[in-house]
């Protein structure tokens, strides 16, 4: 079964970008991170783009084929309804779909304590670095 780990704007930059609050590991490292996590029969379809069409066509792509979803939704969490809409989708279709973030957005500026997508995730973790997604995934693997 395909697990898709969508991520959005910004994080191609993940090792460099501000990696106080990051860290210097890259998108790649987290790929193979997850991999090696995955079961066998679990693939790990990991992708990334700064364009919310697209982050959107992801989640489209995630109903049509009945794939369950960890996001990242980068700065799209604050602010994009269209993304919230289509994340909706997914949940509504009954397939999970968990918000992860790198960082704890709650103690960073007053705008990231704002998520429109949560309300519509099935869970939500964050701070924990690529131990947000690890843990997304342990999740969503114990419940295929
Ligand atoms: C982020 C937190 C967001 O506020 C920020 O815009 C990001 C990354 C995180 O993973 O910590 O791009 O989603």
């Amino acid at each position: 079964r395909r697990i898709l780990v969508l991520n959005g704007p910004n994080l191609n930059r993940l090792g460099t970008r501000e990696p106080d609050v990051y860290g210097t590991a890259t998108l790649a490292d987290l790929e193979r991170e997850l991999r090696d996590a995955a079961p066998a029969g679990a693939e790990v379809d990991l992708r990334q783009t700064n364009d919310e069409a697209e982050l959107i066509g992801w989640l489209h792509e995630a109903v049509d084929t009945g794939s369950p979803v960890i996001l990242n939704p980068a700065a799209f969490t604050h602010y994009s309804y269209a993304l919230r809409d289509a994340a909706a989708l997914v949940t509504g279709a009954g397939l999970p779909l968990i918000e992860v973030h790198l960082s704890n957005p709650h103690a960073r500026e007053e705008f990231r304590r704002t998520s429109v997508i949560s309300a519509v995730a099935t869970g939500v973790i964050a701070g924990l670095g690529f131990g947000s997604y690890r843990l997304a995934l342990a999740h969503i693997v114990s419940r295929a």
